[in-house]
């Protein structure tokens, strides 16, 4: 909870600390990596570096919690912490590292401040900062706790590559030593850390497809102008040793027997096709909406799969929107105006940012609580920052 003596000084600097992020993250990198270069190799996407989408992403959650304590004195934003957590646990983020991240966070909000950065400013914004890591921290400890152990990464052989769709492969990865397999929830995710050509280690995330038993699969969509797709596309064989984190990550099945909606488009259909195996395992007889948009047919991610999966569940039914027109039940991009949500669906989404806001749009238009809709984003969440209906 936040000091008496520090909410008055939030509730003064928030809306100019909120408008300087933007210029105070690029400084406090530069910074942080100038004094600790290997945080670059194996932690840090370069390429979200380059790209702007992460400085965004750590520093604009930082002023979305204050302002969370300032409007709920009682509580945390349990949906934030929860799933940078698990991204961070995926990528090996551990208590001795935010000090760092303090230090040169602070030292660029004092920066770039100026002599607005009084002592009391400083202090109010530092219990802030800790208040968030100590709840992250927590949870992180209890993220790695609940591993079967104490490996961030562990190798795995590449067992199998195959296409699945125009532009995405399929691997299936085996453990190539003796560290025990943590189950994975369905929906969780995997980082896998790549060596690039120069040298330097690339983790990304890769949400855990259906797989063989005692096994990793993932479903890779070729960005070509990113840096470690085209390496898994190209480079990576059969037979070769990756890296692989274990599975992490929040957005999962809703339980209950309750009606769902899986709605994805492109390369979102990944959980989706984690949460019908899991579905068809339990023998569901749930009412599950299927949704998928795609540019075509031929570029629909392991549609096979999504299809077989479908056909086994009893409740289950399949729609599609397909850019080429003539190949799906609708042309186009999705549009969820077009279907009758069940009444009291759970609703989750993955696919791009465009994608899921028009979505969400239309289901809350269709009178789906805002607290009914997950998504999932293949990448950091910048929507939570303009996102004022979650944060309420
Ligand atoms: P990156 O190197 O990360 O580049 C991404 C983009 O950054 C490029 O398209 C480019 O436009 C831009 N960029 C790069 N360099 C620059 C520059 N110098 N200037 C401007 N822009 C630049 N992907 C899947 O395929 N399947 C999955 O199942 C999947 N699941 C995911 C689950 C989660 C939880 C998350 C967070 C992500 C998931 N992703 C998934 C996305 C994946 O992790 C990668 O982000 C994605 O594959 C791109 O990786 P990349 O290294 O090829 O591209
Ligand atoms: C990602 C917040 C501390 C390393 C993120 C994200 C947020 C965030 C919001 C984006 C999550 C997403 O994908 O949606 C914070 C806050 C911190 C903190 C508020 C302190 C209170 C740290 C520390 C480290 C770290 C100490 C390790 C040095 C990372 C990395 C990513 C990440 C590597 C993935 C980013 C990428 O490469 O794109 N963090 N973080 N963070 N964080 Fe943190």
């Amino acid at each position: 909870m936040l000091s008496e003596k520090s909410r008055p000084v939030i509730e003064q600097t928030i809306g100019v600390v909120a408008e300087r992020i933007p210029f105070i993250t690029p400084e406090f990198y530069r910074s942080m990596f100038a004094a600790r270069p290997e945080l670059l190799d194996g932690m840090f996407s370069r390429s979200n570096q380059r790209n702007g989408s992460q400085p965004q992403a750590l520093a604009g959650s930082i002023a979305m919690f204050a302002s969370w304590l300032l409007s709920h004195p009682e509580g945390y934003p349990d949906e934030l912490l929860s799933r940078v957590a698990h991204k961070h646990a995926s990528l090996g983020v551990r208590p001795e590292h935010y000090p760092i991240v303090h230090e040169h966070l602070f030292g660029a909000i004092a920066r770039d401040l100026g002599n607005a950065a009084t002592p009391e400013v400083v202090a109010a914004w530092d219990e802030v900062y800790w208040l968030m890591a100590d709840a992250m921290i927590r949870i992180e400890a209890r993220l790695y706790g609940s591993q079967a152990n104490d490996a961030v990464l562990a190798p795995f052989r590449v067992a199998a590559k195959e296409q699945a769709g125009v532009g995405t492969v399929a691997l299936t990865l085996e453990p190539a030593d003796g560290t025990p397999l943590t189950p994975a929830v369905a929906g969780q995710y995997v980082t896998v850390q790549v060596r690039m050509p120069d040298g330097v280690h690339q983790p990304r995330q890769f949400t855990l497809v259906p797989g063989p038993e005692g096994t990793r699969r993932i479903a890779v969509r070729l960005d070509e102008r990113g840096e470690v797709t085209p390496v898994l596309h190209h480079d990576v064989r059969v037979g070769d040793v990756l890296t692989v984190s274990n599975p992490y990550g929040d957005v999962v099945l809703p339980e209950g027997d309750g009606p769902l909606v899986l709605a994805s488009a492109g390369i979102g259909v990944t959980p989706m096709l984690a949460f019908l195996d899991r579905l068809v395992r339990q023998e569901s007889q749930r009412e599950v909406l299927v949704l998928h948009a795609d540019r075509s047919v031929a570029t629909w991610p392991l549609r096979e799969l999504h299809e077989l999966l479908v056909a086994e569940l009893p409740g289950a039914r399949l729609e599609t929107w397909m850019e080429t027109p003539g190949q799906g039940d609708h042309d186009g991009f999705m549009d969820l105006a077009e279907v009758r949500i069940p009444a009291g669906a759970q609703v989750v989404l993955c696919g791009p940012l465009p994608f899921m806001r028009a979505a969400r749009s239309a289901a809350v238009a269709q009178g789906v609580p805002g607290r009914s809709i997950a998504y999932e984003i293949l990448g950091p969440d910048q929507w939570m920052l303009h996102d004022d209906a979650r944060a309420a």
